[in-house]
C-alpha cells in the first residue's frame, strides 16, 4: 500500500491506496499546533482502518503546508500538484480544479495527465478561504457545517460589500443586529467567496470541466455560488478534503513503480 499525507493549516489528512491505486482508507484529523502529533494520529488511524502496520506501507509522500514534517517520506510535493493528480484520478476529464482550504485558495488548470498546467493562489489574505467562512459562522453563532443548508433557505441575498475579512465580520454583525435573516446573510457571504474566486480564475482563464476540492467544497452554498459564476455545476468528489492526500499517495505509488522500472531495466 502507498500513503499520502496532506498536512494543511486546518486538517491533516492521510490516504492509503492499494497496488492499482484504489482507495483503501482515509483519515482526517485537526492539524492543531503540533504537526508531528497530528501526522502520527492521522497515520495511526488510517493504518488501523485498513488493518495494516506502518511497516507494510511501501512508500509515503507528504504534501500541504507542513509536508516536510512527514516522517520517512520519499518526497515532499506541493499541494498544487497533489490536488491536480488526486482529482485526475477520480475525474480524469477535469481541466480546472479549485482547492479551497482553511488558509489558501488555489485555482489550478491541469493537463490531461493530471499535471499542473498553470495556477493562481490567493495572496496572504483570508478572503475566499475557509478561514473567512469560519470567522463569519462564528460571528453568527453557527458551525461552518451548517452554512450550506441554511443558505438554501435564502430568498433575498444580502450582499457583503467588504472584501477584507475583518470588515466583512463587522458588516455581518451589523446585519444580524439590524434583523436581517441569517440565511440571507450567509447567501451573501457565499456570493462574496464566489466573486473572490472568480477574480482569481479570470487571471488564468478557466477551462471546463471544473471540480472543487478542499474542506470548503463540503459547503453546498459555496459550490452553488461558484456554479452561478461559471455557468455550470462543478464536480465535487465524495470526500473533497482528502484529494491532496490522495494525489500524494498516487505520487508515492508512481515513484516506487518508476524506481522499480529503473532497477529492472
Ligand atoms: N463539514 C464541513 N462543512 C463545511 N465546511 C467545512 C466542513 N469541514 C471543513 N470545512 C471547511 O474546510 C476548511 C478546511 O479545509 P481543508 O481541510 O481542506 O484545509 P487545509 O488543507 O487544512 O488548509 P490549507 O490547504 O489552506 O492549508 C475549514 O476552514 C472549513 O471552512
Ligand atoms: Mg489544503
Amino acid at each position: 500500500m502507498y500513503l499520502g499525507v496532506d498536512v494543511g493549516s486546518v486538517s491533516t489528512d492521510a490516504v492509503l491506496i492499494g497496488e492499482r491505486g484504489e482507495l483503501c482508507a482515509y483519515s482526517i484529523v485537526k492539524s492543531g499546533f503540533d504537526h508531528k502529533y497530528a501526522i502520527n494520529q492521522a497515520i495511526e488511524e488510517v493504518c488501523h482502518k485498513s488493518g495494516i502496520q506502518r511497516e507494510d506501507v511501501k512508500g509515503i509522500v507528504g504534501t500541504g503546508y507542513g509536508r516536510r514534517n512527514v516522517p520517512d517520506a520519499l518526497k515532499a510535493i506541493t499541494e498544487i500538484s497533489c490536488h491536480a493528480m488526486g482529482i485526475h484520478s477520480i475525474f480524469p476529464e477535469v481541466r480546472t480544479v479549485i482547492d479551497i482550504g482553511g488558509q489558501d485558495s488555489k485555482v489550478i488548470r491541469i493537463t490531461d495527465n493530471g499535471f499542473v498546467d498553470t495556477f493562481v493562489m490567493n495572496d496572504k489574505c483570508a478572503a475566499g478561504t475557509g478561514r473567512f467562512l469560519e470567522v463569519m459562522a462564528q460571528a453568527m453563532g453557527i458551525g461552518v457545517d451548517e452554512l450550506g443548508m441554511l443558505s438554501k433557505k435564502s430568498k433575498k441575498v444580502q450582499p457583503i460589500s467588504s472584501i477584507c475579512t475583518v470588515f466583512a465580520e463587522s458588516e455581518v454583525i451589523s446585519r444580524v443586529a439590524e434583523g436581517s435573516k441569517k440565511e440571507d446573510i450567509i447567501a451573501g457571504i457565499h456570493r462574496a467567496i464566489g466573486e473572490r474566486l472568480m477574480g482569481m480564475v479570470s487571471t488564468i482563464g478557466i477551462r471546463t470541466p471544473i471540480a472543487i476540492t478542499g474542506g470548503v467544497a463540503k459547503n453546498s452554498g459555496v459550490v452553488k455560488a461558484i456554479s452561478s459564476f461559471v455557468g455550470g455545476i462543478p464536480l465535487v468528489p465524495d470526500e473533497p478534503q482528502i484529494i491532496g492526500a490522495l494525489g500524494a499517495a498516487i505520487y508515492a505509488m508512481n515513484n516506487i513503480n518508476s524506481s522499480l522500472e529503473v532497477c529492472n531495466g
